[in-house]
C-alpha cells in the first residue's frame, strides 16, 4: 500500500524538481479509482456545482453540500491528499466563520482546504486557518468565484505588470502559510516566472508545463461533461458515449424483453413453487 500523501510530500516533490497530479472527484467510487490509479491530490472542487449539479457557475453551492461530497470522497481515498474547495462566501464574511466552515471539511475527512483570491483579508484568514492546523491551498489567476467581477472567463497575467501582480499575491499567500497555489488560466511564460520565484509548489489549471502540479476536472478528463471543454483540459476517455450506449442498450433490452434474463432473477425453491401453485386462486 502506497504511503499517504501529506502537505510535506507535496513540498518534497517540488524540492526534488518532480511533478504531482491532481484530479477532482465528487463521489466515493470515482475517488476510490482515482486514488488506486496513484493520483497524488484529489480535490472536491466546487466545479461540482456545474459538472454534478448542473448550475451555470460555481456560486450556487454551499457548505452543507460540500460537506456531503467531501465525506463521500474521503471514504474512498487511502493514499491521495484530500482537499476541499471552500464554496463562495463560506470564508469571506469573517475569520471565525471561515475557521468554522473550513474546520467542518476537515471533520468530514479532508486533509486541507482550497480558497480563492488574494487580498489582505484572505491573508489573515489563511494565517488563522494554518494556526488552527488546517492546511490551505491558494488559488489565483482566474478565480471562478470572482467571475462577475472579472467579467468573463478571461486569461489572467497576460502582461509583465499583471504577471508581477499575481506573483506579489502569491508571495503574500506563501508568507501567510499556504502549502501550494493553483494558477488558473495564466500564460505559460507568466506561470513560469511566478513559479520560479516561489518556494511553495504551483499547480497549473491552464497555466502550462512549468508548474509542479497539474489539475484537471475529472469530468473533463473522462469525457463526461460535454457542455464545453476548456482549452487546457485533455480528454482521456469518452464517458458520455459509454453512458449513452449503456442507457440505450438497457432501454432496448427492457422493451424487447431480453432484460432480465433467467440469470438475473431470484427463483423460488421447487417446494415453494409447488406450494404457491397449489394455493393460487383462480
Ligand atoms: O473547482 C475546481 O474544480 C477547481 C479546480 C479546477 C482547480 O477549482
Amino acid at each position: 500500500m502506497a504511503k499517504k500523501i501529506t502537505v510535506r510530500t507535496i513540498q518534497k516533490i517540488k524540492d526534488n524538481n518532480e511533478k504531482f497530479s491532481m484530479l477532482t472527484a465528487y463521489d466515493y467510487s470515482t475517488a476510490k479509482y482515482i486514488d488506486e490509479a496513484g493520483v497524488d491530490v484529489i480535490l472536491i472542487g466546487d466545479s461540482l456545482a456545474m459538472t454534478a449539479l448542473g448550475y451555470e457557475t460555481t456560486h450556487a453551492i454551499g457548505v452543507e453540500e460540500m460537506k456531503i461530497f467531501t465525506k463521500a470522497v474521503a471514504k474512498g481515498v487511502q493514499h491521495a491528499l484530500v482537499v476541499t474547495d471552500m464554496p463562495f462566501l463560506s470564508y469571506h464574511t469573517d475569520i471565525s466563520t471561515a475557521v468554522k466552515n473550513c474546520g467542518e471539511m476537515i471533520k468530514q475527512g479532508a486533509n486541507a482546504v482550497k480558497i480563492e483570491g488574494a487580498d489582505e483579508y484572505i491573508y489573515e484568514v489563511i494565517k488563522r486557518l494554518v494556526g488552527c492546523g488546517i492546511p490551505v491551498m491558494g488559488h489565483v489567476g482566474f478565480t471562478p468565484q470572482f467571475l462577475n467581477t472579472i467579467g468573463g472567463y478571461n486569461i489572467q497575467g497576460k502582461s509583465f505588470e499583471t504577471a508581477q501582480k499575481i506573483l506579489e499575491q502569491c508571495k503574500h499567500l506563501e508568507h501567510a502559510g499556504v502549502f501550494s497555489i493553483v494558477l488558473e488560466m495564466v500564460p505559460e511564460e507568466s506561470a513560469k516566472y511566478i513559479t520560479d520565484n516561489l518556494s511553495v509548489p504551483t499547480i497549473s489549471c491552464g497555466a502550462g508545463k512549468y508548474c509542479c502540479g497539474h489539475v484537471i476536472v475529472c469530468d473533463d478528463l473522462f469525457g463526461k461533461f460535454s457542455d464545453f471543454k476548456p482549452k487546457f483540459a485533455r480528454r482521456y476517455g469518452d464517458m458520455k458515449s459509454l453512458i449513452l450506449n449503456c442507457a440505450k442498450q438497457f432501454n432496448e433490452d427492457v422493451k424487447n424483453g431480453s432484460y432480465p434474463s433467467d440469470d438475473e432473477v431470484f427463483k423460488l425453491s421447487e417446494d415453494e413453487l409447488k406450494h404457491l401453485k397449489d394455493n393460487i386462486q383462480i
